[in-house]
């Protein structure tokens, strides 16, 4: 068997809720228990880390908790964003996150550069995270990160589609993730989604 074949694959997950019965976290969940053999999918919560303040960085540093997700997304091979979408845009929680995870400057690269990144979301309204995905593209472009596009997830009307803890119940929308899950890892371990 090759050696490639034997190595294991890590992609960070973030998802971009802090609701306790947050469909996105479900969706998160929901992908760590269908990832291919050979993958996983390690989750980070974001709920701990503070609003950015560069007061509070030039005193005190980078927050523990942002620290850990840094070195475990520059250890990683690839990023899962769960985003849902607020006002048509990306949610500020996460994008908090990220902003911070990309302070100092001079670390950014070791984080993000070349870091293959895919992004799914679920929403209320009919158009499944469309706009909140498209929206996260420059954040990922700045830092030079390789969004996978081949094959996109929206999971629309999310009411119908998780039970009230935010568990995805809908069997269609899981068979949907289990083939994005096993589509984006396939790329991953053959290069075409964002190896040199
Ligand atoms: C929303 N929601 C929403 N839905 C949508 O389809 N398009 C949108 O632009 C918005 N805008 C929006 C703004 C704000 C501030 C909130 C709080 C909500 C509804 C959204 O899809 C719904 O609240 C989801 O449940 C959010 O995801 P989680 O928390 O369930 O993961």
């Amino acid at each position: 068997m090759p050696e490639r074949e034997t190595l294991m694959t890590t992609i960070v997950g973030l998802g971009g809720s802090l609701r306790r019965a947050s469909f996105n976290a479900g969706l998160l969940r929901a992908a760590a228990g269908l990832m291919p053999q050979g993958a996983t999918l390690d989750v980070h919560r974001i709920g701990g880390v503070p609003l950015y303040d560069g007061d509070v960085e030039e005193r005190d540093g980078i927050p523990p908790a942002v620290a850990a997700i840094k070195d475990a997304l520059a250890a990683a091979d690839a990023l899962l964003i769960v985003t849902p979408e607020y006002n048509n845009g990306l949610p500020g929680v996460l994008k908090n996150a990220i902003d911070w995870m990309s302070r100092p400057t001079a670390d950014a690269a070791r984080v993000f550069a070349g870091k293959p990144v895919a992004v799914i979301g679920a929403s209320l309204g009919g158009f499944g995270t469309l706009l909140a995905q498209e929206a996260w593209l420059p954040v990922f472009r700045y830092l030079k990160m390789r969004p996978w596009f081949d094959e996109a997830l929206l999971v629309s009307k999310a009411g119908a589609k998780f039970d009230t803890a935010g568990d995805l119940t809908d069997a269609e929308t899981r068979d949907k993730l289990r083939g994005f899950l096993a589509k984006f890892v396939a790329a991953l371990a053959d290069g075409a989604a964002g190896e040199d």
